[in-house]
């Protein structure tokens, strides 16, 4: 294999982040450079923000409020400078508390630390936003995924340093006899966004810089990490199994594909040995449609058509103990042109003998997601999900607010629905009827691997659903949330890091159920 020197990342860690704890102490006792409260709509009494501050600092907060030059509402931001500024206050706006989310304060959250940001701060110290309304464990969690969730920049490659890193953000109690649980709380939310940043990382990464083999390496670390057994298959070994799914894929490209194995016991007292979930990412390092090139405009994009993968190894680097196995899946390869690139007309084998006529190499996501799928099928899975970058229909069809899912299994859709509703990582369902496999018909093998645009994100999903028959299954296709294009208060424009609190919700959620996940 020839592998040509780039000029690589400077650092995977990019944007340090920054070291955020919870101070069991009041608010008003501590010396950071700004402190952030959060304000709902009406706020007033006990409720007004501020209460236990300094005098300047309450006279300040009580003059814009009075003026009604701050109300409050979602989105809103004032910068206040009492006593010349040391500390400023930022208010933020929490909207109506009759409305108030999670979602909301991590909003909030990471407009304040963004404000922070530019100002140059070095040091931050917030309220738990909305904790007097909402559950306090809930509110300081999101509070801290917002802080660390909106300070994320990718700057692995950029010669200027931009507006310097916040050193350190504390979530504070307000009272001075903190709850105990909030510590983990803040603990939780912290881990859970800096797996976020780990994804996006992995995605904001150039093709360049990241082949199959430096997924697969990162996959290892990150498995190893988490205290799984790691395998990562090569050719010679997908040609023994017959994976022909990602080998056709991987054909056109110097690079290799891997196929990465990610295997973890369960733990804990309530081991439940039985039991395995497999969580799957496609893995496509650079898609250019291969032989059906894509269009040049936007083309660059395609270095993220690993965010699945990168979803997978997120959830990997912040996983809690589970009572049952989890196993992760990431089919990886580069979809290049090439004399060696599988062609249109092509008839390729998957891993379970099914075959293929290609129609459209550009759709190579079911082909490496088909070998990932058969491969599932010796854990005899509980419950199997993946994500993937699928298709451009589902972006167009949802937009970047909602991720498509797609499944059979009513009872595993509403599990995922209410993780994505509790971590503001929506998803919306889209049919998965058999109906649509009349056009997956092909003259010549089982059937073609695309069938034109129309419904083209449900054809897929029926595509998969052919290779994920008797097993509990549900697919994301993130085509649309795993990049932004412009800039929210949680996600940078570029990776979005979509899917790794919903996985790490759900597994949580799926570990403390009472009922065995087993119908
Ligand atoms: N990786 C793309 C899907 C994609 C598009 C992801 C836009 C993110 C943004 C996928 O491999 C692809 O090319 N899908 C085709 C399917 C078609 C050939 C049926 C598409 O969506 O055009
Ligand atoms: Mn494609
Ligand atoms: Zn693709």
């Amino acid at each position: 294999m020839c592998n040509v020197a780039l000029p690589g990342p400077r650092n995977w860690r990019n944007s340090p982040f920054m070291n955020v704890t919870v101070r069991l102490r009041p608010l008003a006792t501590t010396r950071a450079d700004l402190i952030v409260l959060g304000t709902c709509e009406g706020s007033s009494g006990s409720r007004r923000p501020g209460s236990g501050l300094a005098r300047g600092a309450q006279r300040a907060i009580a003059g814009v409020l009075e003026h009604g030059d701050f109300r409050g509402r979602a989105g809103e931001i004032v910068v206040l400078y009492p006593d010349r500024g040391r500390p400023r206050i930022v208010l933020v706006g929490l909207g109506p508390a009759t409305a108030l989310s999670a979602q909301r304060i991590r909003l909030a959250a990471g407009q304040a630390i963004r404000r922070a940001r530019e100002l140059g701060v070095r040091s931050v110290a917030c309220d738990a936003l909305g904790a007097e309304v909402l559950d306090p464990a809930v509110a300081a969690q999101a509070t801290a995924e917002g802080l660390v969730l909106g300070h994320y920049r990718f700057g692995a490659y950029r010669t200027e340093r931009g507006p310097a890193a916040v050193r350190s953000a504390l979530v504070c109690a307000r009272d001075a006899k903190p709850a105990p649980h909030l510590r983990p709380a803040v603990a939780r939310g912290v881990a859970w966004a800096e797996a976020v940043c780990v994804a996006r990382d992995l995605a904001n990464t150039p093709g360049q810089d990241l082949v199959p083999d430096q997924l697969a390496a990162r996959a290892r670390e990150i498995g190893r990490a988490a205290g799984a057994r790691v395998q990562v298959l090569g050719v010679p070994q997908m040609e023994r199994l017959g994976m022909g799914g990602v080998l056709a894929v991987g054909r056109g490209s110097i690079h290799e594909p891997r196929f990465v194995v990610i295997d973890r016991p369960p733990s804990g007292r309530t081991a439940r040995a039985r039991d395995t979930v497999v969580v799957i990412g496609k893995g496509i390092t650079f898609d250019t449609g291969g032989i059906s090139l894509k269009p040049r405009e936007n083309m660059h994009r395609m270095k993220m058509d690993m965010a699945g993968a990168a979803a997978v190894l997120g959830m990997f680097s912040a996983l809690p103990a589970l009572p049952f196995r989890l196993v992760g899946l990431i089919a990886s390869a580069e979809n290049m042109p090439g004399s060696r690139a599988f062609k249109p007309g092509d008839v390729i084998r998957a891993l379970d003998g099914t075959t293929i006529e290609i129609t459209n190499t550009d759709a190579e996501g079911r082909l490496v997601l088909a070998d990932a799928l058969g491969y599932a099928r010796r854990f005899a899975p509980a419950a199997v999900v993946d994500l993937a970058t699928l298709t451009g229909a589902v972006r167009l069809a949802l937009g970047t607010r909602a991720a498509g899912l797609f499944t059979d299994d009513d009872a595993l859709a509403d599990e995922l629905v209410a993780a994505g509703a509790a971590t503001g990582e929506r998803l919306w369902r889209l049919p998965c009827w058999d109906d649509y496999a009349t056009d997956l018909r092909s003259d010549t093998a089982d059937l073609v691997n695309s069938a034109g645009a129309e419904g083209a994100a449900s054809l897929a999903a029926v595509f998969l659903k052919r290779f994920a028959r008797g097993m509990r299954w549900a697919h994301l296709d993130i085509a649309g949330t795993a990049s932004s294009t412009v800039e929210t208060p949680l996600d940078p424009r570029g990776a979005t890091g979509f899917g790794v609190r919903l996985l790490l919700e759900w597994l949580s959620r799926r570990a403390s159920a009472s009922v065995s996940p087993r119908p």
